[in-house]
C-alpha cells in the first residue's frame, strides 16, 4: 500500500463525497453528522463543506489500487475566537486500510499545515467510547484536554483531546 495525501478543495466535491459518505456509513457513531443527512444532499452543501476558510481538507489515497482510490480522509479546521487552535475533523480510514499509519499521516500532515500557519495546538473532540480512536490519538501525540466537551443526547460529553504543536527543544 502506498499512501499519497491530496488535498482537496470545493471542486473536488465529487470525489470527496463517496469517501465522506462511506466513513459515515461505516462508524455511524463515530461522528456528529448523519448519513443520512448527506445521502442525498445537493452538490452546494459539499461545496460548503470544502469552503471552510482557513481549512485543509485532505484524502488519503493509495497508489497501488488500480482505481487510485480514497480510503482515509481528515481535515483541518480553525476554531473560532481562537487563533491558535485548530481542530482535527473528519477523521476516518477505511478499516481495509488500519493500522497500517494511514491516520498517522493524515494527523501529522493537518498538523504541520497547523504549525505553518502559526496554530500552537491541534485539538479533537472524540466520543468517549470510541476507544480504537482514542487509543490512536494517544498514539499519535495527543492527550485528554481539561475542559468539558460537548454535550451528548444521552448525559455523557465528548471528550476533548490536544496535541501540542509549539516547537519542542
Ligand atoms: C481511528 C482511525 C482513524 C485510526 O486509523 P488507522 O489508520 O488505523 O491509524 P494508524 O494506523 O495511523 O495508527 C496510529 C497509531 O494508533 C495505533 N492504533 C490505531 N488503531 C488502533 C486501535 N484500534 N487500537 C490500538 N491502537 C491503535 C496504531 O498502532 C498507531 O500507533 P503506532 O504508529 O505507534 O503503531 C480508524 O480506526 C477509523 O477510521 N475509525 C473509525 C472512524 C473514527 O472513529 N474516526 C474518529 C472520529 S473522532
Amino acid at each position: 500500500m502506498t499512501i499519497v495525501l491530496r488535498r482537496v478543495t470545493a471542486d473536488d466535491w465529487a470525489t470527496w463525497r463517496p469517501v465522506r459518505l462511506a466513513a459515515l456509513a461505516d462508524a455511524p457513531d463515530a461522528f456528529g453528522s448523519r448519513l443520512d443527512d448527506w445521502r442525498e444532499a445537493p452538490e452546494h452543501r459539499w461545496r460548503t463543506r470544502l469552503s471552510v476558510p482557513g481549512a485543509i481538507d485532505l484524502l488519503a489515497v493509495d497508489t497501488d489500487s488500480g482505481d487510485g482510490r480514497a480510503i482515509g480522509m481528515a481535515s483541518g479546521v480553525p476554531v473560532a475566537d481562537a487563533p491558535h487552535r485548530t481542530e482535527l475533523i473528519s477523521m476516518w480510514v477505511d478499516p481495509g486500510g488500519r493500522r497500517r499509519g494511514v491516520a498517522r499521516l493524515l494527523i501529522d500532515a493537518v498538523a504541520a499545515w497547523a504549525a505553518g500557519y502559526g496554530a500552537h495546538e491541534l485539538v479533537l473532540s472524540v466520543m468517549p467510547d470510541n476507544r480504537d480512536a482514542r487509543e490512536a490519538y494517544a498514539r499519535t501525540g495527543f492527550s485528554v484536554a481539561d475542559e468539558p466537551g460537548d454535550l451528548l443526547p444521552d448525559g455523557r460529553r465528548e471528550l476533548v483531546m490536544r496535541r501540542d504543536l509549539e516547537e519542542r527543544p
